[in-house]
């Protein structure tokens, strides 16, 4: 009897929440996705200008949860263009609503897995800075593999982010932040810490609260950010 082939799964960095959308979010997707989300298949290039109908400069969030930070900094910087890239559905009705509610025209979304879109959808050097904000830190050891900031996807940053542009992190799970500080430490032909070798950068005042940093702050967790640029 034939054996089985084996399947190969990739290793992802979430599983999908269960989460229904509520009446507004569901609202909102067919209202507003025509016009603000990105119905990217894998292998397919995006073309930013075309999407944002301009060639201002373009800042990616990954994994934007319900776009608090992203729909701030959007409204905080008109000029600029924000991609948001997120696996939780309702989190992305969520943010669509928020578009609607401060009347955003910057701002596009794309409900797929980040690490694929980076790694097929987007040009070498085609965004000023990108936002990995609390990503899920993964903490009991035979999950690590699941962190998202892995070689992997930092070779798929250092690809896509332009010369002098920005990576910002941020998380509260303090082995995690250890972690990416020598991933990015190791790319130092890649990535300069503007903190200095080896620091954390103070907590920047441009980087909006969210709730799962108040959530770490009251489990008593001390909140990193890393902010390289890419040489
Ligand atoms: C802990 S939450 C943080 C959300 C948000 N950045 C914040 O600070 O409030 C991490 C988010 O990353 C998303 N995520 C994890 N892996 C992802 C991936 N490969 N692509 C897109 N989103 C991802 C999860 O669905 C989740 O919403």
């Amino acid at each position: 009897m034939n054996e089985p082939l084996p399947q190969h799964r990739p290793i992802r960095s979430f599983v999908l929440r269960r989460g229904r959308l509520t009446l507004a979010q569901a609202r909102a997707y067919d209202a507003l996705w025509p016009r603000f989300g990105i119905a990217w298949k894998p292998g397919e290039p995006l073309d930013l200008s075309a999407l944002f109908g301009n060639s201002n400069p373009v800042y990616l969030e990954i994994g934007f949860g319900n776009g608090e930070s992203l729909a701030e900094l959007a409204s905080r910087h008109p000029q600029r263009n924000y991609l948001g890239i997120e696996v939780h559905r309702p989190g992305v009705g969520h943010l669509l609503l928020e578009i609607e509610r401060r009347g955003l025209t910057n701002l596009r979304v794309c409900h797929h897995d980040a690490v694929e879109v980076l790694e097929q959808g987007l040009a070498r050097a085609s965004l000023a800075g990108v936002y990995l904000f609390f990503p899920d830190p993964w903490p009991k050891q035979r999950h690590h593999k699941r962190r998202i900031l892995q070689s992997r996807l930092l070779a798929s940053l250092a690809r896509v982010i332009r010369p002098d542009g920005i990576f910002h992190a941020a998380t509260d799970w303090e082995p995690y932040a250890r972690q990416m500080l020598a991933l990015l430490t190791n790319a130092d032909d890649l990535f300069v810490n503007l903190a200095g070798p080896g620091a954390f950068y103070p907590r920047p005042q441009t980087r909006p609260l969210t709730r799962f940093e108040q959530r770490g702050a009251r489990l008593g967790h001390q909140v990193r950010d890393l902010i390289f640029r890419r040489r």
